[in-house]
């Protein structure tokens, strides 16, 4: 049976797009959610015929736990069975992290745990790194900080600025991103 994959975005959704590309045996993308109303991967998702929610954040305020509960609840309604996290620029509570511990997974724009947070470009940039990358990784309390599920990496070559690195590292990552969510949806029960 295909996992039934719920991906949480904030933007353009390219990452999104590349799972929804990949999907075959081994998941279904069944419900793509956004904390942003006009997040331009909600177009992606209808366009592919997925259901697309956007759940905006800003009514809640300060209250991100009752916003993870309705995220929740929007979650167990629709049989959800791995959560992706592709964007997804909110960092989540540990309601919501334990409530989907070992089903919760997200791509990081740097080769953890190198570079956890923002800024992840420049940052390796400014080090004087000979190699950058992205990473999968399962969602744990501490931010960035999970299981690695996969890696690809990429020479930093001269001349490059933080906008080339972060436009190679993505073209890496639509590739990472299906391989490593169909090893999770056919490794974790
Ligand atoms: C990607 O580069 C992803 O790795 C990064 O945001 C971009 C989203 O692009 N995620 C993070 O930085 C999470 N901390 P996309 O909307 O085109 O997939």
């Amino acid at each position: 049976m295909r996992k039934r994959v719920a991906v949480l975005i904030s933007g353009r959704g390219s990452n999104l797009q590349a799972l929804l590309d990949a999907q075959q045996d081994a998941y279904e993308i069944a419900l793509v959610v956004s904390n942003i109303p006009n997040a331009a991967g909600l177009d992606r998702a209808r366009a592919a015929g997925v259901e697309a929610i956007a759940l905006d954040h800003k009514p809640y305020g300060q209250n991100r736990q009752a916003f993870e509960r309705d995220l929740d609840a929007l979650l167990v309604q629709r049989s959800i069975e791995i959560v992706a996290l592709a964007g997804f620029m909110r960092v989540l509570t540990p309601f919501f992290v334990r409530a989907w511990a070992n089903r919760l997974v997200n791509i990081h724009p740097s080769l953890l745990p190198k570079y956890p947070g923002t800024k992840t470009h420049q940052r390796a940039l400014d080090a004087g790194e000979s190699e950058h990358g992205c990473t999968v990784h399962m969602v744990v309390e501490e931010v960035d900080a999970g299981e690695i599920l996969g890696q690809a990496r990429m020479p930093i070559l001269p001349g490059d600025t933080a906008e080339t690195l972060a436009e190679r590292v993505l073209t890496l990552e639509h590739e990472l991103y299906p391989r490593c969510l169909a090893q999770l949806a056919c490794t974790r029960s």
